[in-house]
């Protein structure tokens, strides 16, 4: 928390306080919050030390603020998002509301919003186009604006400007200020900004509920200080912040306890993992020798950057045991030119190479990326290079995106002379060869037998039950619905695009992807 955002609290704490008037007189005089964000400040990065706490709690004017009310929370983005969404459910249901999967039914509807590209904004602008109507017929609904957008200086001008019918808009770096924004919201007439533009301190004991009891997420760290040029996320997630080691491994040692099966350890950049600690010399290579030692059966982490994965971390991941040979290792481009550009800060060789000794060290490994097309100016020539880079490393699947401009980053002031068609042919050829890849990889598990988790029914057929390899593929599976939430031994049958199908054997952890093992080149 910066002075300011500290000085606007304790002065909101101290008016509330000093107040004695009831709540309907107390709202003609309420001033409505108003802190918007700032990209630039958004920028800096000090150098101040990160504090954490463990003192979060409902202040007693707020409990019960939820009695009779019920939430809905919908989220766009990355498990970022879903994973804050799952703290501020646990805030609500801590103010006492109860929740709802309907929009009709609320009497809060958060929209936890994504700013990684126009598509992903524009997706929540029609939501809450939408939403309109509903405020009009009901006028006591809450709806609030949080996630990533809020960050943005132009998206809160422009929710002012045309989307009158929000009540609130906070942004990723306050959401333990859900409360007190709640309050606010109800006690003001007018729209209650309050986004910080500079990170906080690290809470650890934030309430929250977990959307299910199989697999489990686990913030690692917290920001990003990379600043590609073409990307948000520094300017919406602040400064790279680690939780300390003894924190993760206790909640990862609870999740095991409470029988979960699988954890994710989340991050932007993980393997920056512990680079901001000034005491000890520990990164996410050190993390993850301790978390193989717990009693769970799968381990995973997203998302890597290439340029700080280091010897150590190939070194222990190769130990194997709950650590899945997965490993999703987003390389944006395949020519060292843009990558340059992109201020990446690695070039194609030292991707190759990378992945050469992953590759060595783990031979079972399944390697998928994210891939990003029609960044300005990008060449044929340039272009070919990500499709010879795709051959090489032979991803197994991969996320790809156009390129789209994000204000305030240094790539949307570069002039771009590819028109959107080529864009979007080139997208198709690149889909075109990931595809023929990610066909031959599924092709190979015909006839293996291989541990699945199994998470539920399948979403076409309520017959058949479904789940993940430990090497991320999904297989359909017909077994008894006890097994949901177990790991059991499948024989693959036959292999589809983006699905796998097989016959149950038994209940049972292999603790690798394939009973015996297969050879990759
Ligand atoms: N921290 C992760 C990426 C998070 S964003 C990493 O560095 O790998 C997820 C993906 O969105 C990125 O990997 C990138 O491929 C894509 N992306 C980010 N900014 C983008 C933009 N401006 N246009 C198109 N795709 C973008
Ligand atoms: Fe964005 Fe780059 Fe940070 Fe990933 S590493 S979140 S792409 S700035
Ligand atoms: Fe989107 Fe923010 Fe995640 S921009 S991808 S929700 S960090």
């Amino acid at each position: 928390m910066n002075e300011e955002q500290r000085k606007h609290q304790t002065e909101n704490v101290k008016s509330d306080a000093s107040s004695t008037k009831t709540e309907k007189d107390y709202s003609k005089y309420f001033q409505s919050v108003y802190i918007p964000p700032s990209l630039k400040d958004a920028k800096k990065r000090g150098k101040e030390k990160i504090a954490y706490h463990n003192d979060f709690g409902i202040e007693e004017r707020f409990r019960g603020l939820g009695e009779g009310r019920k939430f809905y929370i919908r989220t766009y983005g990355c498990q970022m998002n879903e994973h804050d969404t799952e703290v501020m459910a646990g805030i609500f249901m801590a103010l006492g509301y109860t929740a709802t999967n309907s929009t009709e039914d609320a009497d809060v509807i958060l929209l936890n919003t994504c700013a990684i590209r126009e598509n992903a904004e524009n997706k929540v602008f029609g939501e809450l186009g939408h939403l309109k109507s509903l405020k009009r017929e009901r006028p006591d609904l809450l709806i609030g604006v949080c996630g990533c957008m809020s960050q943005e200086e132009s998206v809160v001008n422009k929710i002012l400007k045309t989307h009158q019918h929000v009540d609130m808009i906070f942004g990723t770096h306050n959401i333990h200020r859900l409360p007190n924004i709640l309050h606010d919201a109800y006690m003001s007439k007018a729209m209650v900004v309050e986004v910080w533009s500079k990170e906080g301190d690290i809470i650890e004991n934030l309430p929250r509920v977990r959307r299910g009891e199989i697999k489990g997420w686990v913030n690692i760290m917290y920001g990003c200080d990379k600043f590609c040029t073409y990307c948000i996320v520094p300017y919406t997630r602040g400064k790279e912040r680690s939780r300390r080691p003894e924190e993760i491994i206790h909640e990862v040692r609870q999740l095991a306890a409470q029988g979960y099966k699988e954890i994710t350890l989340l991050g932007q950049n993980v393997n920056a993992y512990g680079k901001d600690f000034d005491d000890v010399t520990y990164g996410l290579g050190d993390l993850m020798d301790e978390l193989r030692k717990i009693d769970i059966p799968r381990i995973r982490f997203t998302t890597s950057h290439p340029r700080d994965f280091d010897d150590h971390l190939i070194e222990v991941l190769a130990k194997g045991g709950n650590l899945v040979e997965h490993i999703h290792l987003p390389v944006q481009f395949g020519s060292t030119d843009i990558l340059k550009i992109m201020a990446r800060k690695y070039s194609r060789e030292h991707f190759l190479e990378l992945v050469g000794k992953i590759k060595k060290a783990m031979p079972n490994v399944a390697l998928t990326t994210d891939i990003i097309v029609g960044f300005p100016n990008e060449t044929e020539e340039q272009f070919e290079e990500t499709l010879s880079l795709v051959r090489e490393v032979g991803f197994e699947a991969a996320y790809t995106f156009i390129y789209s401009p994000r204000e305030g980053t240094p790539a949307a002031k570069m002039t771009d002379n590819v028109p959107m068609e080529v864009k979007k042919d080139r997208l198709q050829r690149l889909n075109a060869l990931i595809g023929e890849y990610a066909k031959e990889a599924m092709k190979r598990y015909e006839g293996q037998i291989v541990e699945v988790l199994i998470e539920g029914e399948s979403k076409n057929n309520p017959d058949i039950l479904a789940g993940y390899t430990r090497r991320s593929k999904l297989v359909n599976v017909k077994a008894p619905k006890e097994v949901i939430g177990k790991i059991v031994k499948v024989k693959i049958t036959d292999a589809r695009s983006f699905s796998l199908n097989g016959e149950f054997i038994e209940e049972g952890v292999i603790g690798s992807e394939f009973l015996e093992g297969v050879e990759v080149e």
